[in-house]
């Protein structure tokens, strides 16, 4: 065996040169690695007694992608370009073995071999779409000359990985090894020599790219992508596969690739990457804290959260007792919950034994001491502070020692919460969104008393269930809601100066949010804190709850909607609120597009300001995070933060004083120092 370098061994094993790649933990595709391979090609090229080479690796995974801490950085020593040539030249039988995840730079580097092998669980994938990349070494000129063109645009245009089994039905690899994979190629090899079969560039493989993809390319570059622009460069770049010579290709997605390299949309995804890498960090929670077991979970009122938020837990197989007040309520909880899972396996999501499965790990109960023996127990009842006092004190009373309990509260104070147990220290918010078995974000709230290890396993939990946890500070709406509140103030305004409420909504759809703020008040019901006792029909919501239009679930609210949920204007709301001008006096002004959107942002991001100058989130990465996962803000954009960062912190401070709100004094200092939110 020689070492080549720190990360590339060449041993030659009869005929075979054995390239192993060993660069922990992913093997990913560094400047060391491309050195390695170019050199040891050029070893085992010169080796008269090598007869094939094959190229594996250590660890894990073949090569798992690019090394993304070389993205944005002057290119050093060979590139991708150079390392795909050195495979090209390779005059010997070039094989790769995979296991583990062969994604973007490393797929591509094992469609430059002749010929690959895996074993049954390794992925193959593209995914460079969701950094708003396209691959840029060959990856789109090679996958369709492997895999055809309809699995190639899947691939590339959606970011999504493929099973073994779809790439060898596809033709990506060439065969799966049943059992260890080093033996498994070596005798692929040995059949490979004996079958006289030399070498096969993929680059040669003409046939699946050769013919007429007029509709399949037409189909493609139709479908909605949301804003993002790189899948369409992709679809492009293969469309290039099927049109020019392949150099000429290559040359095509090159040029593609580094555009796409200096993109805002690429800056923006990039730096949600690393922000999602962040987020798990505390600053004075070190990585090390003692976290505790959590082995059965107890969930207080099985409502529209209740339910979804049992469904993590059975899902990631931890038994869950239900507690609720009412037989019947309990009866429709467990339902709603079973048709969710018999439809989600219905849908082939999983098997029925599965759905069965899951199931089986909730438990319904009325007794609050059948919560005694749980190791984490969530309340979610509803939205009212005495409510959950006296749920806390009961809980208080039954829970074991050690327990964590935690509230779903959308808005309240979790210290006044903690304040009623005997325990504060092991009190804390988890803050689901809804639909709560859906959303992949989890605000976890830290209480003033709140423990660090309480905290660690509440992080540590949330990537058990599959969510991103945030740590936020006690404040009326956390982060996200505390931030949509202040955006939700300024559009009920801008709809008593003459706005309706979807002039609103199609400014925040056009600017990439899902959906508006009023679409979302009617998913989530308009009578959420809205009492009728107080209720003077002073404002459009007034008006519409008065008049029974609650939103989705009683089939209108700010908008009408079909038996599909599809939203449109509603009549009804348009002549109450015109009526409701008259009444006020007011005189209605058409708000342009760049107001609405002023003046839908800037409150938020202002909002985040103070939220940061208050210590209730970690970092500026951390609020726009909340904001992708939690409200679907779009992600080419990077979240508020780092739009507000992009379009300039002095502009939206400007805005900030046009438009009469209070500045955050954060907001100020860093315009004042010419500095960003990412500076701090
Ligand atoms: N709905 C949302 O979009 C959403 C999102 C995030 C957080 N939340 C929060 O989650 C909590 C629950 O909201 P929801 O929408 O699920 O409400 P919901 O009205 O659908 O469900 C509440 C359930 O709690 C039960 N309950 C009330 N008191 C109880 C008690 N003492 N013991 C046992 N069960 C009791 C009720 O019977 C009801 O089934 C609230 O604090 C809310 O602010 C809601």
């Amino acid at each position: 065996m020689t070492a080549i370098n720190p990360v590339t061994d060449l041993s030659r094993e009869g005929d075979v040169a054995v390239i192993t790649i060993n660069n922990p933990p992913v093997n990913a595709l560094g400047l060391l690695v491309r050195e390695g391979l170019i050199a040891a090609l050029d070893v085992a090229g010169k080796d008269a007694a090598v007869r094939a080479i094959l190229l594996i690796c250590a660890g894990r995974t073949f090569i798992a992608g690019a090394d993304i801490s070389e993205f944005g950085k002057p290119p050093s020593g060979p590139g991708f370009m150079e390392t795909q040539n050195a495979f090209d030249a390779a005059q010997k039988p070039l094989v790769a073995a995979i296991h583990g995840t062969a994604l973007g730079g490393g797929l591509e580097t094992a469609m430059c071999c002749h010929y690959r092998v895996a074993v049954a669980s390794a992925k193959f994938g593209q995914p460079e779409v969701n950094l708003g990349l396209i691959p840029g070494a060959g990856g789109t000129q090679r996958l369709p000359r492997l895999a055809g063109v309809p699995k190639a645009l899947e691939m590339v245009a959606t970011g999504k990985p493929i099973g073994a089994a779809d790439a060898l039905a596809n033709g990506l690899i060439d065969e799966i090894v049943p059992g260890d994979l080093k033996a498994g190629a070596m005798d692929f090899i040995a059949r490979l020599l004996a079958s006289g079969k030399g070498i096969r560039r993929t680059r040669d493989l003409n046939d699946k790219v050769t013919g007429d993809f007029a509709a399949i390319f037409s189909f493609a570059k139709g479908q909605n992508m949301r804003g993002f622009e790189a899948p369409l460069d992709a679809i492009n770049a293969v469309e290039a596969a099927t049109k020019l010579p392949f150099d000429e290709g290559i040359a095509f997605e090159q040029k593609l690739f580094l555009a796409r390299m200096m993109s805002a949309q690429s800056a923006a995804l990039r730096y949600l990457f690393f922000a999602e890498r962040k987020v798990a960090k505390i600053p004075d929670v070190p990585d090390d804290t003692p976290t505790l077991e959590i082995k059965k979970v107890g969930i207080i009122g099985a409502g529209t959260m209740g339910g979804g938020i049992a469904m993590n837990f059975a899902t990631a197989g931890i038994p869950v007792t239900i507690l609720e007040m009412k037989q019947e309520a309990l009866d429709h909880g467990l339902g709603v919950v079973k048709k969710n899972y018999d439809s989600s396996a219905a849908k082939g999501r999983f098997t029925a034994e599965e759905a069965q499965k899951r199931f089986s790990l909730l438990t319904g109960t009325l007794k609050m001491e059948d919560l005694g023996d749980c190791d984490l127990i969530i309340e979610a009842v509803f939205e009212r502070m005495d409510i959950k006092k006296d749920v806390f004190a009961k809980l208080d009373k039954i829970a074991k020692p050690g327990a964590i309990m935690a509230s779903n509260t959308s808005f309240l104070n979790i210290d006044e919460i903690a304040a009623v147990t005997s325990r504060p220290d092991h009190v804390l918010g988890l803050h689901f969104f809804s639909p709560a078995n859906v959303m992949k974000l989890l605000e976890i709230v830290r209480g003033a008393k709140t423990s660090k290890p309480v905290v660690a396993t509440a992080m540590k939990l949330a990537k058990t269930i599959g969510k991103v946890g945030v740590l936020v500070g006690v404040a009326y709406g956390f982060v996200g809601n505390r931030m949509l509140a202040a955006r939700s103030v300024e559009a009920d305004k801008m709809v008593m100066e003459g706005a309706f409420p979807w002039d609103i909504d199609k400014v925040l759809v056009k600017f990439g949010f899902p959906m508006g703020g009023f679409a979302m008040w009617d998913l989530a019901g308009l009578d959420l804190g809205w009492v009728k006792e107080e209720s003077h029909g002073e404002t459009l919501r007034d008006l519409l709850n008065e008049a029974g239009r609650k939103g989705q679930k009683t089939g209108g609210g700010y908008y009408d909607y079909d038996a599909a949920r599809k939203p449109t204007p509603s009549p009804v709301t348009e002549k109450l609120l015109t009526d409701l001008w008259a009444k006020k006096g007011i005189s209605p002004r058409a708000i342009p597009e760049q107001e609405i959107l002023e003046r839908s942002l800037y409150p938020m991001i202002n909002e985040g300001a103070k939220i940061l100058e208050e210590g209730k989130a970690s970092r500026a990465s951390d609020i726009d995070i909340v904001w992708l996962y939690g409200y679907g803000f779009p992600a080419w954009r990077g979240g508020p933060m780092f739009y507000a960062d992009s379009i300039g912190l002095d502009t939206v401070l400007a805005g900030v004083r046009k438009y009469g709100w209070t500045p955050s004094a954060l907001l100020e200092k860093l315009v004042a120092e010419k500095k960003k939110f990412a500076d701090l």
